[in-house]
């Protein structure tokens, strides 16, 4: 593992943000092989999995590390790095763990979407996955565009960012920055405070589909099927991952049709798109078409 010993922009950000990489520490106990396939499917899903056997694929905010190991299982040759020497050593655990240690062709190391340099020393890649990333590093456009040199031609990028609800992005803003602003052991009850609130505000709404549902005469375990699916994609924790929804700072959002038209203005064009009705992320699959 190569660990520079400064990372530009990374450091000075680091003040007043989420501890993204204690949280993911603390998920690292609970990562076992459903996780790991689950995570798989889901990069399955947007890329194909078949065909990242022999692509290099950067995981760029690669957090607790799991979508790189994912990609590595895949066949991938991985690049993966964080700003956070948490995420840096969760993820080293994580290969040490479930893959061959070293051995691996897989490089894991700190580093910044805000550094330019250190992006550009890092070649090109066939898949770029930046999943929930840059609308945390408190520069979230900027942040993209220094990603998108590191994608070859025909490569592809994967972005999820949160999508913009207009007051409710602004209420989740009020709520992060709450969290922010706690002492540590006031934290986990704030959480679970929000995690009840939104857990019987998404219950109503399930109940109440699934009554309409039965009264059409359809299945009415259908809306509460896809809550349970939701909430175990990706193979991440209910608990951590709330944890990371409420306390996730800086954060930003940005409409679908923004980041689209962003890198479509860039060369890129999309080649798959799954949107989020509610609080979370649309994920976007972009390739890029122009070689300039
Ligand atoms: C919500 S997590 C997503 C982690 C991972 N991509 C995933 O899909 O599970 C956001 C990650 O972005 C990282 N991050 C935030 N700012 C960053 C920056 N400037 N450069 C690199 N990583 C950054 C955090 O440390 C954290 O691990």
């Amino acid at each position: 593992m190569t660990a520079p010993a400064t990372v530009p922009n990374g450091d000075a950000l680091t003040s007043g943000r989420f501890a993204f990489g204690r949280n993911w520490s603390r998920f690292l106990a609970t990562i076992n092989e459903p996780r790991i396939t689950a995570a798989g499917d889901s990069l399955g899903k947007l890329l194909g999995a078949s065909e990242l056997k022999g692509q290099r694929f950067l995981d760029a905010g690669c957090g607790s590390g799991l979508f790189s190991l994912a990609a590595s299982r895949a066949g991938a040759e991985v690049v993966s790095f964080d700003y956070d020497p948490d995420c840096v050593a969760c993820t080293s655990e994580l290969r040490r763990r479930f893959s061959g240690g070293e051995a691996a062709p897989w490089r894991i190391e700190r580093g910044s979407l805000l550094d330019e340099s250190y992006l550009r020393s890092l070649g090109t890649f066939d898949v770029v996955y930046c999943w929930g990333v840059a609308h945390h590093t408190g520069a979230m456009w900027q942040a993209i565009d220094n990603l998108l040199p590191a994608v070859a031609p025909h490569g592809r990028i994967v972005l999820a960012i949160y999508n913009d609800q207009q007051y409710i992005s602004r209420l989740w803003s009020g709520i992060k920055r709450t969290y922010q602003r706690l002492p540590g052991f006031l934290r986990p009850l704030y959480v679970a405070a929000i995690g009840s609130a939104t857990f019987f505000k998404r219950l109503a709404v399930t109940c109440l589909a699934s009554l309409l549902r039965l009264v059409t005469f359809r299945n009415p375990l259908v809306p509460f099927l896809n809550w349970l699916r939701e909430t175990q994609a990706r193979g991440m924790h209910g608990w951590y991952d709330l944890v990371d929804w409420v306390g996730g700072w800086p954060f930003e959002v940005a409409k679908p049709e923004e980041i689209f038209r962003h890198l479509r203005d860039r060369g890129f064009t999309l080649r798959e798109l799954v949107t989020c009705p509610g609080h979370g992320c649309n994920e976007f699959v972009f390739e890029r078409t122009d070689p300039v």
